[in-house]
């Protein structure tokens, strides 16, 4: 598991999806930031495999979707709440967009220009009401604050050892 896992984030070096990092560096910084938070581990885990879907090895840069297979390649390996706050990220972004003017604006100039394909800001009654909705507007924090060159990155071993304890 923890193999499969050390496979997808190496085949994320040099996959560009924002401008300033690469994905390797953005799931690395991303898991960073929600340590920095005393996050758990089920959050820290699905903060560092959120994207996982712009792996060449699952749907490849670019794929339209790229929450959901996040959500569905996690779920049989590490439970229903890694893969729900993975494939929520999309959710989380629309959600903060609709409530918070100054999070929109802040977004990375990527992220403002996929938020429309994504469906546009928009307040989800059943994401809303998620038990874990909170957890996932976090992770989407961590998400954000992920994105700069050369920031303090978790090592890899700190990421499969969490994913070692979380395997089903
Ligand atoms: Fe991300």
């Amino acid at each position: 598991m923890s193999a499969e896992v050390a496979d997808l984030l190496r085949s994320m070096r040099g996959v560009w999806d924002e401008v300033d990092v690469d994905e390797w560096d953005h799931a690395l910084q991303c898991a960073a930031r929600a340590l920095d938070d005393d996050a758990d581990d089920e959050l820290v885990l699905a903060a560092a495999l959120h994207d996982i879907g712009h792996s060449p090895l699952l749907g490849g840069p670019g794929v339209a979707d790229h929450s959901k297979l996040a959500g569905d390649w996690l779920r049989p390996r590490f439970g229903e709440r890694v893969a729900w706050l993975a494939g929520a990220h999309v959710a989380a972004k629309r959600h903060l967009a609709a409530v918070d003017a100054d999070y929109g604006a802040a977004l990375s100039p990527v992220s403002k220009m996929s938020l429309s394909e994504q469906g546009g800001s928009a307040v989800d009654p059943a994401f809303a009401a998620h038990p874990w909705c909170a957890d996932a507007l976090q992770l989407r924090r961590f998400d954000d604050a992920a994105k700069v060159p050369g920031a303090r990155t978790a090592s890899l071993d700190t990421v499969l050892a969490i994913a070692r304890r979380l395997a089903r």
